[in-house]
């Protein structure tokens, strides 16, 4: 069977930033930010990303492309013989897969509060109204279960049409969409009477909030939100190198897809933070701020409804075209795997996703005396931190050590593979910092995570 490729560079470019632009940029983000202080954690989040997060991206496209393949056979193809590297591949699926369990179940959130916000539903509604509505849908599992469904569905309907007809042609138009409509609402919220409070907030580092919540648990909040945002270390990039010719290298199209990510992520802030402050709601709800603090805010300003209906159409694009990136790399490795058709790989992967999609479902009614983390804690907030502070900084270190030691792939084959065709080079002088200073830092924030989540 001939492998498929990308109708154009722009695909590979927006597909790729798809799957990197998702929730972790227009809900993560703008709550941890909210969390840990404002501007402050912005910049050490902008450092974790040009430090760690690129040259991983970078040697993860290298792989795809040297191997051609997923990671379902990438490893097993450059790792020297006899080496066992390739029993990566379990831990990387493992990865995708439990990104859906939940991403899933938040998409079908989405779905419904579009509908809400679009027919009017919040109107007239008071702060604990709203509160309660959110409370009320995570009493009903099956409305849950079927707006997850549907998500389900319909992504893997488009990853059924191929890679170029489906994947690459909706995620485009999804992607070009989601661009317009963000920098319309950021326009929106910056011009709100009060917005400007927001801005400073958002935009004027106070190192003092920081030390208040610890800094080195700032610094590995923003390691591992700049690992969840550009989706690193499971393989979810890594696929569509594999889908790329060598006619350009692979530096310059990860900054653009770098550039792309943090731009969604900057201006999502630009939207949710000046109108907070303009309505005199604190931004520091944490997950909760999408769900029941934005469609307050929505209720108060003019035109409420139509802007809240934008919004949420937006965070509905930006969880899609993640969900369908992550549903590509999944058929593609059962594909390249076993050697089966796209249509048996989506057709098993449908059932197998809504099965695992339940807990998360059910972790907040059937299930919610199983709080994992405490009370509030949720499966969610299981298998999120099982993706999220484990498999992508775990395996983002197994990437690298595969690209720079010589039992692995090795330097010179990855800087090859990186530098091979036209634009900017992978830098040689980079190489005693991606070998020894890169692998250090993501072992020590791991278990700087793991002291602050549970002895902290
Ligand atoms: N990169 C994806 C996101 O940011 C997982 O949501």
């Amino acid at each position: 069977m001939k492998r498929e490729k990308f109708g154009s560079r722009i695909g590979f470019i927006l597909i790729s930033a798809g799957c990197a632009i998702g929730l972790g940029n227009v809900w993560r983000f703008p709550y941890i930010t909210g969390q840990y202080g404002g501007a402050a954690f912005v910049l050490i989040y902008l450092l974790c990303l040009v430090l760690l997060g690129l040259p991983i991206m970078i040697m993860e496209f290298s792989i795809g492309r040297g191997a051609g393949c997923s990671i379902a056979k990438a490893l097993d193809r450059l790792e020297p013989l006899g080496t066992k590297w390739h029993w990566y591949k379990w831990f990387g699926m493992a990865g995708n897969y439990l990104l859906m369990m939940f991403y899933t179940t938040i998409g079908g959130w989405l779905l419904i509060y579009l509908f809400k916000m679009g027919a009017g539903s919040f109107e007239g509604m008071d702060a604990a109204q709203i509160e309660g509505e959110f409370g009320e849908l995570m009493g009903q599992p099956v409305l849950m279960t079927v707006c997850m469904a549907i998500v389900v569905v319909m992504c893997f309907g488009i990853v059924s049409l191929g890679l170029q007809k489906g994947v690459e042609g909706i995620t485009k138009i999804m992607m070009v969409m989601l661009l317009v409509l963000l920098i319309v609402l950021a326009v929106r919220s910056i011009m709100l009477p009060g917005a400007t409070a927001g801005l400073k907030f958002y935009l004027l580092p106070d190192f003092n909030k920081m030390k208040e919540a610890g800094i080195m648990e700032v610094v590995s909040a923003a390691m591992n939100q700049s690992f969840f945002t550009l989706s690193l270390g499971i393989g979810a990039m890594a696929i569509f190198g594999s889908y790329i010719d060598k006619k350009r290298r692979l530096a310059g199209e990860a900054v653009a897809i770098t550039v792309l990510d943090t731009s969604v992520a900057l201006i999502s802030g630009l939207i949710i933070f000046p109108a907070s402050f303009a309505f005199g709601v604190n931004p520091d709800s944490g997950p909760n701020l999408i769900f029941i603090t934005l469609p307050n805010i929505f209720n108060s300003m003019a035109g409420g409804r139509l802007w809240g209906a934008i919004f949420f159409l937006c965070m509905f694009f930006a969880s899609a075209s993640t969900i369908i990136a992550v549903f590509e790399n999944i058929i593609a490795f059962a594909m390249d795997l076993t050697g089966c058709s796209r249509g048996k790989a989506v057709a098993i992967n449908l059932v197998a996703i809504l099965l695992l999609s339940m807990p998360c479902v059910l972790g907040y009614n059937v299930l919610s005396g199983f709080a994992p983390f405490g009370e509030g804690t949720a499966i969610l907030d299981l298998e999120d931190f099982i993706v999220s502070n484990n498999l992508l900084p775990l395996g983002s270190l197994v990437y690298v050590l595969f690209c720079t030691t010589r039992y692995g792939w090795g330097w010179d084959n990855f800087l090859a593979e990186a530098n091979s065709g036209e634009g900017p080079k992978f830098p040689k002088w980079v190489r005693p910092y991606v070998t020894y200073i890169v692998p250090l830092i993501v072992i020590f924030l791991f278990v700087q995570g793991y002291w602050s989540k549970f002895a902290g």
